[in-house]
């Protein structure tokens, strides 16, 4: 095979090698613009795991590689003159030089033809190969050339930041945030070899203005820099090599390959540096690429199956990246809030790697110091006594809504059950309740239950508007309050334009084929095209739904809920006022959030007043309508914020369901991210829902400080005992119900 890489980085090199190793008939060029030993930048990291296919893909090279390497396990946090370490992390960095020199020994040996100093400008020269490697890196000019066909999308982040060196050996991988009359400044700095470092500085594009580093050449930017870090560089010297400041790209195509062109490394794709991945990827892109060569004799078949192989690691990988470039962008909302073990924790799990488990096995100690101080703030919080050794988990820590005290962070998520009679809950409701309080979570929410006959979404939802279903409901608290410490909540609703629809099972948000009932939104806009037409509704209707809701929440206190929701999420009556996408009203009601909040607000006030203070009131929102000029993330963080200054005790944080055409980003916890926002921006507390999996996932999210209370809805309907299993798999001694003591002499077994 004739083989031409673009590029003498990383991949570029590292596939060459391994392709001429597996056959060295193959005719391999890899065409550089720089000199041999030019190189941009400093160090490049390397986790345990990237090393191990380096391993087994290349034995020579790995030693020699392995040989040169600085080892680390240590995270140094430096945080308002503290320093905060955690353990057992596992990396090993070394000079970006070296390892290209060692890369580019291996491929001469192995008679790989390395040009140096030629730059690839038009790719005819090349027309004869049968495999063009796109490894020209980020700006690659091959993926322009073929544009068309990779559909290349390149996001510019807003922060800036520059490379640079040092010769203070950092002894641990050390994240540094400085404040300064200009603002906030972030390093992160790893040693590289026996006596020198990389340090990266990173800022806001503010900062790095008010700094007047915009106008700064490489010498200025150095002695700002080291003025700026005098102190912390004790004495050492930070050192440039084309250190320009700039903003990072996340790169991502279409597609990987055209023809016999083919992207790799930071031509195909990039993450964000705080996860120093780049090298790896370049490298692994290189393992599989080759692999798919061999395995595969044709070469437009061989470069599917690398994308294929590839694809979804790589994506997984960007959407951590894409989480911690986010936190380093947005640090601000952290530094200063946080006390140090908790911006630690708010760190070290961004990216959703690492986790609370994980950490705890990584360095023990660590998870305990963070374990004590969660308790402890829980202690306050909750006005309860905590045990003082050891601590609990952080989701078994009790959390106090005025006077309503929840003995653990689990929270079942309201589930419409489509069972109901005319609005009663029946048998199916309380057993379905029961068994969920039974399981241990500390707060049950009744599903969706709507304040009329015609705010139903469905024929079988229930509600809260005949005095059966006062009985009805009242029955099932007092199951929950007998059988169970947990408390029990109702979601108070209207379904608005969502409504006369049929059950989730017979088609969810399809029209009723006969028997519908008259539609109310907030403007006259259907949801799906064929969908009933709601009317826009007018001040008597308003009056009339403020009052259906009081009603209700007078009849939810004679049944007597420990809390009530609002639904003013998903689309449903009181969200479709909060969305511009469905509220189009040009009077007192539409136009900008504070009037779109109006009637929103009316509901809640009503409500809350005559809810019995002692008891709390939360609203259920969604954070964005993962659609074109929908609410922003920026919205819901003032809309939380008007509902804390109109007393709401709480806020869920879910997001869409406005528009059927919505696009939303679905991923595990990917709704915590608005959840830590808002929680921090409109100071109001907050319960996370949406693919929240696991007990670990809970411990990191509570640690971390991204919420309150951790709400699981399809993770109760698999498992009602959800959080009587995560106690046991944590060792943790949750009570069971008498009737059911004799378990305690059980062992499950899950193999
Ligand atoms: C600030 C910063 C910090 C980083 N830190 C780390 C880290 O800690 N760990 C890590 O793993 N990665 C890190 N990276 C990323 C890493 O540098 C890249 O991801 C990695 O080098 C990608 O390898 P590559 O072979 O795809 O591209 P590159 O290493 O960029 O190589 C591309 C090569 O192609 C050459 N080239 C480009 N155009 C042409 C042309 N037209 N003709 C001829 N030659 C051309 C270039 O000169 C270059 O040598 C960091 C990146 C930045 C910006
Ligand atoms: C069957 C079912 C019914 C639901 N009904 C409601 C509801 O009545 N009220 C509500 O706010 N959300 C409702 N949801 C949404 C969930 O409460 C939750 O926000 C969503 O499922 C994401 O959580 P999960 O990933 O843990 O399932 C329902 C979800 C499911 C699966």
């Amino acid at each position: 095979m004739r083989i031409v890489s673009i590029g003498a980085g990383p991949a570029g090199l590292y596939f060459s090698l391994l392709m001429k190793k597996a056959d060295p008939a193959h005719d391999i060029r890899v065409v550089e613009r720089n000199r041999a030993d030019d190189t941009f930048g400093f160090g490049v990291v390397f986790s345990d795991a990237t090393l191990e296919n380096v391993a087994e893909a290349d034995r020579e090279s790995h030693a020699e590689i392995t040989g040169h390497f600085a080892h680390w396990d240590d995270i140094d946090i430096h945080y308002r003159g503290e320093v905060l370490t955690s353990a057992g992390h596992g990396f090993a960095g070394m000079s970006r030089q070296l390892l290209l020199d060692i890369l580019q020994r291996r491929c001469a040996a192995l008679g790989v033809r390395l040009e140096f100093q030629r730059e690839v400008g038009d790719l005819s020269a090349y027309a004869d190969a049968d495999l063009v490697l796109a490894a020209d890196g980020v700006n690659s000019v091959v993926r322009s050339r073929y544009a068309e066909h990779f559909r290349p999308q390149v996001d510019w982040r807003p922060n800036k930041f520059v490379w640079l060196g040092t010769t203070f050996p950092y002894p641990a991988f050390t994240f540094l945030f400085k404040e300064s009359a200009h603002g906030l400044w972030r390093v992160h700095a790893y040693r590289y070899d026996a006596s020198m470092s990389t340090f990266i500085l990173e800022t806001t594009e503010e900062t790095w203005r008010r700094a007047g580093l915009d106008q700064a050449d490489e010498d200025q930017t150095l002695a700002f820099c080291e003025r700026l870090f005098a102190e912390e560089l004790q004495g050492h010297r930070l050192l440039k090599n084309r250190s320009l400041w700039r903003s990072f790209p996340t790169v991502r195509n279409g597609c990987w390959h055209h023809r016999n062109v083919v992207l790799v490394g930071d031509a195909a794709h990039t993450a964000h540096f705080s996860i120093g991945s780049g090298t790896k990827l370049a490298i692994e892109d290189a393992i599989a690429l080759a692999r798919a060569l061999q395995r595969h004799g044709e070469v437009e078949k061989a470069l599917a199956a690398y994308e294929e192989d590839r694809r979804p690691e790589v994506e997984r990988l960007q959407r951590a990246a894409q989480v911690s470039l986010e936190w380093f962008e947005e640090t601000e909302r952290y530094h200063g809030r946080l006390e140090p073990i908790q911006f630690a924790m708010s760190l070290l799990t961004r990216s959703l790697r690492v986790t609370h488990d994980n950490l705890k096995l990584r360095d023990p100690g660590f998870v305990a110091t963070v374990d004590r101080w969660y308790a402890s703030q829980a202690e306050q919080q909750s006005r309860v006594a905590m045990p003082a050794a050891p601590p609990p988990p952080p989701m078994f820590t009790p959390f106090r809504l005025r006077d309503m005290l929840l003995s653990n962070r689990i929270v079942v998520s309201p589930m419409c059950q489509y069972s109901a009679e005319d609005g009663t809950p029946g048998d199916w409701h309380l057993v379905n309740l029961g068994s969920r309080a039974v399981g241990g979570a500390a707060l049950v929410i009744a599903e969706m239950t709507d304040v009329s006959r015609e705010g139903r979404i469905t024929p079988g939802c229930t509600g809260m508007y005949k005095p059966e279903h006062l009985a009805a409901w009242k029955r099932i608290v007092d199951f929950v309050h007998a059988a169970s410490p947990a408390r029990i909540a109702l979601q108070l609703a209207h379904a608005g334009r969502k409504g006369s629809t049929r059950r989730l099972w017979e088609g969810i948000d399809e029209p009723l084929a006969d028997g519908n009932w008259p539609l109310i939104s907030a403007s006259a806009l259907p949801y799906h095209p064929h969908s009933q037409v709601p009317k826009a509704m007018e001040r008597g209707d308003m009056d009339a739904v403020r009052d259906q809701f009081v009603r209700a929440a007078r009849m939810a206190e004679q049944a007597g809920f420990d809390m009530l929701e609002l639904h003013g999420a998903h689309g449903y009556l009181l969200a479709s006022f909060i969305s511009p996408l469905t509220n189009v009203r040009t009077d007192e009601y539409g136009g900008a959030l504070v009037n779109r909040m109006r009637f929103p607000l009316e509901v809640f006030d009503a409500v809350r007043a005559v809810w019995p203070r002692q008891k709390p009131v939360s609203v259920k929102i969604s954070a964005t309508d993962w659609a074109e000029g929908g609410l922003s993330a920026e919205d819901a963080v003032n809309l939380a914020r008007i509902l804390r200054e109109h007393g709401c005790d709480i806020v869920t944080v879910s997001t869409g369901q406005t528009v059927p055409d919505q696009k939303p980003v679905y991923g595990r916890l990917y709704q915590t991210p608005f959840s830590d926002r808002i929680r921090y921006e409109a100071g109001i507390p907050t319960m996370t829902v949406g693919s929240i999996a696991s007990y670990d996932d809970v411990n990191s999210i509570l640690a971390a400080g991204r919420a309150d209370l951790c709400v699981l809805a399809r993770g109760h309907l698999y498992d009602p005992y959800w959080t009587r299993h995560a106690a046991y798999e944590q060792g943790w001694d949750l009570p069971w119900p008498d009737q059911y003591v004799s378990v305690k002499s059980f062992t499950p077994r899950r193999d």
